[in-house]
């Protein structure tokens, strides 16, 4: 297969083109392609003649979209327009990378693919608005709590404010399942190349709070668990400007009922990659 990655200099999009070594695959970083540029995503689609675009690109910084909705659609929303706009003039299938911030979080049980979506953030609303975007075939991914090498995200900070400070804070009422970027980009691939339609949510197993995840960074790289001590949402100082899903657990349920794999319990990767970042 030919295969377009889109935001391939991030996390996910990094690891995604090592899971499709074998294939050809173009990886475009955002200095390569600005999804919020029409005509660049036309051309470089139209120029590649993919057989499948993996859309991974989007802007992240949850807590900025709020002060800057209108880049926010502009990357995460309209970006996805074009993505699709692209993909459908040379016949390529689009896999769209979404979110748990779809979801409101107040539900007590995990969330299915089938679920009614309330996203809290101007994120979640311009990644579902991507969601909203793509033709019927597509595929979409949902995952939660994204974790790789190559990127900033939560064990790096962990790790990080625990080089700096005896006791750290984190949050005991948020719940989520950590997701590795190595795993989910195999699952990826196989949606991929088995050219699965429909929505997927892709997680690593195992749900966790943001403390509790904490005292497992802490644990694996030797130190003191102990050190953690957990707060609620409120009691964040500052409060974040993005309101967060209570509970971002995504039930894998398209997976598991289609007889696919689930990616491993989330300890297993943690630990591999705080033994390799420490
Ligand atoms: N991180 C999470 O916890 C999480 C959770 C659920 C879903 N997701 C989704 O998973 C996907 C991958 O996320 P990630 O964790 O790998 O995040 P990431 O490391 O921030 O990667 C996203 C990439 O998109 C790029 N990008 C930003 N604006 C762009 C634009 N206008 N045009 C093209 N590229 C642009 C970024 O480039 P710059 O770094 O240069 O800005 C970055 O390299 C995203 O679709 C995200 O919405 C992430």
């Amino acid at each position: 297969m030919r295969v377009v990655v889109t935001g391939a200099g991030g996390q996910l999009g990094h690891d995604l083109v090592e899971a499709f070594q074998g294939h050809e695959v173009i990886g475009l970083a955002r200095h390569q392609l600005d999804v919020s540029d029409r005509e660049a995503v036309l051309q470089a689609i139209t120029t590649v003649q993919p057989d499948a675009v993996i859309h991974a690109a989007a802007w992240t910084a949850v807590d900025a979209c709020e002060e800057h909705p209108d880049w926010a659609f502009a990357v995460n929303a309209l970006g996805t327009r074009h993505v699709a706009e692209g993909a459908r003039l040379v016949g390529a299938r689009v896999c769209y990378v979404s979110t748990d911030y779809v979801f409101d979080g107040t539900s007590p049980d995990p969330y299915r693919e089938w679920d009614a979506t309330n996203p809290l953030s101007v994120y979640g609303k311009s990644k579902l608005g991507g969601e909203r975007e793509l033709d019927p075939g597509s595929t979409i991914v949902r995952t939660a709590w994204v974790c790789g090498l190559h990127g900033n995200n939560m064990v790096k900070t962990v790790l990080r404010l625990a080089s700096e400070h005896d006791t750290l804070s984190f949050v005991n009422d948020q719940h989520g399942c950590p997701t590795f970027t190595a795993d989910l980009a195999v699952a990826i691939r196989t949606l991929v190349v088995g050219r699965l339609p429909g929505t997927f949510h892709v997680t690593n197993q195992g749900a966790t709070t943001w403390f509790q995840f904490a005292r497992d960074i802490l644990s694996f790289s030797g130190q003191d668990p102990e050190r953690v001590h957990p707060i609620t949402t409120s009691e964040l100082v500052p409060a974040r400007p993005a309101p967060r899903p209570a509970n971002s657990v995504l039930d894998n349920a398209a997976l598991r009922l289609q007889g696919l794999p689930l990616l491993s319990d989330h300890h297993e990767p943690l630990e591999r990659m705080v033994k390799e970042l420490t």
